[in-house]
């Protein structure tokens, strides 16, 4: 009789293929399944050939040929199919066999699609897979999150194709109940939008104010890639820079500025909303990708309004190493915010998260990974109840010594017209996080004026409430208090 399949996999789309070609490659055999049917037997027969596969034609054969406990991932478009399948998996399945969704899912989906499954007596896993396709073939980042027994069942084949940091530890270990893998790789998905803003905002400056050639951006994002900045992302930036077409011209040039999404970016910003704390850096990120997308109506409003800005002529290496400092300090901010939002939902859904945990697992094979991430390992295992990264005392120090230059960026691209939303809404939250006294103690007596939604005293102790009758018109009712 042939070996039955460790695993089986739904979804031969590239994720998929490069994924199940990796676990093979460590050594299991794998059943595949697309819904597309000649999928399966191009893959077998292709870049499967020789490999231990075991292509499969239906749903019924692919159960049938995996061993017990059954472990079923799907890499299908988020949404209705991963419903869709779970209805036709579960008459399939057997008690402790699992389902597993390896897509981009909505969190919330995750955690009604878990308490569904174990329902009918089986377990769940949704699980975030970042890096791409480079990523899934040779060793992704894993977030696996959902019914805690089924993690022993499926901890051996998820850590050994995940990537591996240098001293071998895995980029993957058990996030959390129900939706919480999903849940961090939503969140991973917002900075990795805060990211690339950064990175565009400072590409910005150079190329329109300083007027720096793509050598020598190049050349920029390079030495940059061996500091403090150290992440893939810089690194394809600088490779970006370096590209030239068939004519011997940068793409980057022709390609138009108007940018994609998926919505993983949107439901970050939205879920900090929810939970009620600041995520100002990713929100800036995800309003200048719609603000790009936009192309037509900018063209026109670039023929109506003209900006007085001031002309100004800063030394040029030194205005670069502003931005070195502007986008470092403004990437601090942006993990600040995420870790903090993460810490919100946490309690909100009584996850327990591993913050130190999380950042091991995205310091590599993830699009965010970066040499920053074993910083934030090091704050947490430090201290792990830390209440903001920007009081550790490694990123502190760090933003000390980068706020003179960003400061300066920030109100040059203020007097020259370019924008930048992202580190000056970092800056922004930095200034008003350090401030002891914002003026909301004027919001506050606008409320009571013009609502007696009443305020708290300086004097008094906190939770005691206080109506003035500012007019003399209105009564001494006060509305009641409530938050949201
Ligand atoms: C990853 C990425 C990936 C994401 C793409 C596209 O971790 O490998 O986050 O999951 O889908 O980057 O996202 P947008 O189309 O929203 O930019």
């Amino acid at each position: 009789m042939t070996k039955k399949a460790d695993i089986g996999l739904i979804g031969l789309a590239v994720m998929g293929e490069n994924l199940v070609l990796n676990m093979e490659s460590h050594g299991y055999t794998v059943a595949v399944y697309n819904r597309s049917v000649e999928k399966v037997d191009k893959f077998v027969n292709g870049r499967g050939k020789g490999k231990n596969f075991i292509g499969a034609h239906s749903l019924e054969e692919l159960v049938q040929n995996i061993e017990r406990p059954r472990k079923v991932m799907m890499l299908v478009k988020a949404g209705q199919p991963v419903d869709d399948f779970i209805e036709k998996l579960i008459p399939l399945l057997d008690e402790g066999d699992v389902i597993i969704d390896g897509g981009n899912s909505h969190f919330p989906d995750t955690i009604r699609r878990t308490k569904y499954v174990e329902s009918k007596g089986l377990l769940y896993i949704g699980t975030g897979v970042s890096g791409g396709e480079e990523g899934a073939l040779k060793g992704p980042s894993m977030m696996p999150g959902g019914s805690p027994k089924a993690w022993p069942l499926v901890k051996d084949i998820f850590q050994s194709i995940a990537a591996k940091v240098d001293d071998g530890t895995p980029c993957c270990d058990w996030v959390g109940e129900d939706g919480a893998g999903h849940f961090v790789k939503m969140v991973h998905n917002g900075i990795e939008y805060g990211d690339m803003q950064l990175i565009s905002e400072a590409y910005h400056l150079m190329r329109d104010y300083l007027k720096l050639s793509h050598d020598e951006m190049h050349d920029i994002f390079d030495l940059w890639n061996q500091g403090d900045l150290d992440s893939y992302l810089i690194e394809i930036t600088r490779d970006i820079m370096g590209y030239r077409d068939e004519n011997g011209e940068p793409l980057l040039e022709k390609i138009l500025d108007a940018a994609g999404q998926k919505g993983t970016g949107k439901w970050t910003a939205i879920s900090s909303l929810e939970v009620g704390v600041p995520l100002t850096l990713i929100g800036e990120a995800v309003y200048s990708r719609i603000l790009s997308s936009q192309k037509e109506e900018r063209l026109r409003a670039a023929q109506i309004i003209k900006a007085k800005v001031s002309q100004l002529d800063e030394e040029k290496e030194e205005f670069v190493n502003a931005i070195h400092d502007a986008l470092f300090a403004s990437k601090i901010v942006s993990y600040a915010q995420g870790y903090v939002l993460m810490r919100e939902a946490a309690k909100e859904n009584n996850w327990n998260l591993n913050y130190g945990g999380i950042a091991l697992m995205w310091r590599g094979g993830c699009i965010i990974r970066s040499a920053f991430l074993g910083k934030i390992k090091d704050a947490f295992d430090h201290n792990p109840e830390l209440e903001n990264l920007i009081l550790d005392s490694y990123f502190h120090d760090k933003l000390q010594a980068a706020q003179e230059g960003w400061r300066k960026v920030v109100s040059v691209a203020a007097r020259i017209g370019i924008p930048v939303p992202t580190f000056s809404s970092a800056l922004a939250y930095f200034d008003g996080y350090r401030t002891a006294n914002l003026p909301a103690n004027l919001l506050q007596a606008q409320r009571d004026y013009f609502g007696a939604h009443t305020y708290e005293r300086v004097d008094k102790d906190r939770g005691e409430f206080f109506h003035t009758n500012w007019t003399g018109r209105g009564g001494d009712t006060a509305s009641s208090t409530y938050q949201v």
